[in-house]
């Protein structure tokens, strides 16, 4: 699957530029096993950084400009001026991401300097493994080797998110990027997003995880995602509280009836989600599979049943695979919903009948194309 490596992309660089960069960096995109949509609320997530990567090939120039070139969209290029008031470029959308990040690092009091940066990705884009955040993590390396400067990797993350909510428009979370930034290899990252503090949960040797892209482009994505962030906001108002992490299940469920029906549901996910992310945490770092994949499959009955984020084709992708694995493979819809990804995680001996099931009947009964996509655990862009 990964189709770069550092070399490839420095030669990539020397062959547009005619001479060779000064540095190359890079920044993983992200899988996330549980904990889905809790981000935003001060919940857990328990995502990993995995081998598909923005990188980018670097070296400065003399003006105070960014000289872009897009190795993902057939080398189609774009400068930016290193100002604070930066504009949005309606023909070059994924410039957009640059420069949302050059507004924030300046609005936070970095000194930039100009570069001509070679960027490229082997993250399938649309596919919700966060090719936007591993994009800002990127930039942000990118910029700080230039000018010769240094960053908490937890800003960076804030940074980031900013610059998407801000400039882009999509109103995400906290977690794409801070696993971007703070990543271990062989190991997921327990994050409390209410004080953004993390713990690495080392992932047994003879696990293995396999993604699944069910083929359906995340469409709906930017104006339902919006959408949950309000109703979990409008619940947790219900009860008082600015974020539904104050709030207590006991609490929600004896509350039933008192609230509208669509606000209980998205509230009961958030809650359960958080106490299934710690339960599958604990469960993976000893080994405890059969816990393991009894969270991950309620997750997935929860955003399918109350959050309302799933579609028929993945509902049958998932159970499919949970079929094949026999009890033996976690499976579950990963990142914002609406199409996307499957996440599994079996012992390794388990994955082959996992994909030969995926291979068979997938596309047959659904009449998508899936791509099997196996990943890594690995270095965040801060961590390498
Ligand atoms: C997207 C957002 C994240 C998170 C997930 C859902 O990936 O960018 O912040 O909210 O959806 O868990």
């Amino acid at each position: 699957m990964n189709t770069l490596s550092d070399t490839r992309v420095n030669e990539l660089f020397s062959e547009f530029f005619g001479s060779q960069p000064q540095a190359l960096v890079k920044a993983p995109g992200r899988v996330n096993l549980i904990g889905e949509h809790t981000d935003y609320n001060g919940g857990f997530v328990l995502p990993v950084a995995i081998n598909y990567h923005t990188y980018i090939a670097l070296r400065p120039r003399a003006d105070r400009n960014l000289r872009l070139v897009a190795w993902n969209f057939a080398n189609a290029e774009a400068l930016v001026p290193l100002t604070e008031e930066q504009i949005p470029d309606l023909q070059h959308g994924w410039s957009n991401y640059v420069r949302g990040v050059v507004q924030q690092l300046r609005r936070a009091g970095f000194q930039l300097a100009g570069g001509d940066l070679y960027i490229a990705g082997d993250l399938p884009a649309g596919a919700g493994l966060s090719s936007s955040a591993s994009l800002e993590m990127a930039v942000i390396r990118a910029l700080l080797a230039l000018s010769g400067e240094t960053i908490d990797p937890t800003q960076a993350a804030l940074l980031g998110q900013a610059a998407e909510n801000q400039f882009v428009g999509c109103n995400c979370g906290i977690m794409d990027q801070l696993i971007s930034a703070c990543g271990q290899a062989r190991s997921a990252l327990l994050i409390d997003c209410q004080d953004l503090s993390t713990r690495a949960v080392t992932m047994p040797d003879d696990w293995e995880m396999l993604i699944v892209h069910s083929g359906i482009k995340r469409g709906l994505v930017g104006s339902e995602y919006n959408q949950r962030r309000q109703q979990c906001e409008q619940a947790a108002t219900h009860f008082g509280h600015t974020s539904l992490r104050a709030l207590d299940l006991t609490r929600l469920l004896a509350a039933e009836g008192t609230l509208d029906d669509l606000s209980f549901r998205r509230a009961r996910h958030v809650l359960t989600e958080n106490a299934r992310t710690l339960a599958a945490a604990a469960a993976l770092a000893s080994g405890d599979l059969r816990t393991l994949v009894r969270a991950m499959a309620e997750s997935h009955a929860s955003m399918r049943d109350d959050f309302n984020i799933t579609t028929p084709a993945i509902d049958y992708l998932v159970q499919l695979i949970a079929d094949a694995g026999a009890g033996r493979a976690g499976v579950r819809m990963t990142g914002g919903g609406f199409g996307g990804c499957v996440i599994a995680l079996a012992p390794a001996v388990v994955i082959p009948q996992l994909m030969q099931a995926v291979t068979n009947r997938y596309e047959q009964e659904t009449g998508f194309k899936p791509t099997l996509i196996p990943a890594k655990a690995s270095a965040g862009a801060f961590n390498q």
